[in-house]
């Protein structure tokens, strides 16, 4: 693996990520028919938003990483923001998270309606599959297309994230162990991130065993670290910065690692796991430059 290109800093890196998702995200959010506009427009609404887009960052950091053309991961770094926009809009409904302010503007149920809302969250998960179906954004391999849809599905679904939901809903009011914890971390969270890099890998068509296993063990590091993350913010930072009420795992009694562990000791745990995250990158060269800094971005990020 050589790296040419030259090497960026990470906010640039950042904003060619975001711009070239959302450009490609844009294409799959027009409205088709009159009739469609207002569900189309609280699709747009949940989507084009102000998220950090990092998911579709990491896919194409690790095809990056595997030295990948990224427009062969186009199709899979809208696909993994398009459910994750369906999974926030739908983690905000009143019958769960019951959260009413998102990426600093309201929720989507709040400025449209209920089930508004939940068929937003449904026509973006189908419109996620769509994206990797999509010819002009995928590799043309049809065997590879078919893993891709395999691990995003598997890792969506209820032994991924829906399973890792229900266990969040299941869990409100009950002290979790650590390893409780840790298990609906990986699901709820984990999950999704970890199909990202591995829909980052597979696009790039030099995937090996070896690779993608080292992979894994990243992803699975930066996976619950991200959660970890999160549960950290939600106690020390502010609505204004985050765009979502703090203190909404507190007042919901969420099971969290600063309520489990302390707040110290969730942020030792973050940082164990982001220097494990760059052990699993040791084998790779400097194309796994945007990786390892994503790592660092998701332990240190304030929003
Ligand atoms: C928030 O995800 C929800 C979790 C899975 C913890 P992000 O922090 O990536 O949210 P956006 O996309 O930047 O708004
Ligand atoms: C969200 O977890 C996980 C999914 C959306 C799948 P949280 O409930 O902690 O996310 P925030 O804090 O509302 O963004
Ligand atoms: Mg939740
Ligand atoms: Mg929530
Ligand atoms: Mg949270």
């Amino acid at each position: 693996m050589t790296y040419n290109k030259a090497p960026v800093d990470f906010s640039t890196y950042q904003k060619q990520c975001q711009v070239r998702v959302d450009a490609a995200l844009e294409l799959f959010l027009q409205t088709p028919r009159s009739e469609l506009q207002r569900l189309y427009q609280a699709m747009h609404y949940s989507v084009v938003n102000g998220g950090k887009r990092v998911r579709p960052m990491l896919v194409y950091a690790a095809c990056e990483a595997l030295d990948g053309e990224t427009e062969r991961a186009q199709g899979a770094a809208c696909a993994v923001e398009l459910i994750h926009a369906y999974s926030l809009v739908h983690d905000d409904l009143p019958a769960m998270d019951d959260d009413d302010l998102r990426r600093g503007r309201p929720t989507t149920h709040i400025a449209f309606d209920e089930a508004c809302a939940i068929l937003v969250g449904d026509g973006l998960q189908a419109l996620a599959f769509e994206a990797l179906s999509d010819n002009r954004f995928n590799p043309s391999q049809a065997e590879l297309r078919l893993q891709m849809f395999a691990v995003l599905a598997r890792a969506v679904g209820p032994a991924g994230l829906v399973g890792g939901q229900a266990i969040d809903l299941e869990a409100v009011g009950h002290q979790l162990d650590q390893s409780a914890l840790e298990v609906m971390h990986r699901h709820k969270t984990g999950a999704l991130i970890e199909a990202s890099v591995q829909l980052g890998a597979l696009a790039s068509g030099n995937a090996q065993d070896s690779s993608l296993r080292a992979l894994r063990e990243y992803a699975r590091a930066v996976g619950l670290a991200f959660q970890v993350q999160d549960d950290i913010l939600d106690v020390e930072s502010d609505t204004a910065t985050l765009g979502k009420r703090q203190g909404a795992d507190i007042a919901h009694d969420k099971p969290t690692y600063p309520s489990l562990i302390g707040l110290e000791a969730a942020k030792h745990y973050a940082r164990v796991l982001h220097d494990q995250a760059l052990s699993a990158l040791h084998g790779f060269d400097q194309g796994a430059e945007p990786l390892r800094a994503l790592a660092r971005f998701i332990v240190e990020r304030r929003h």
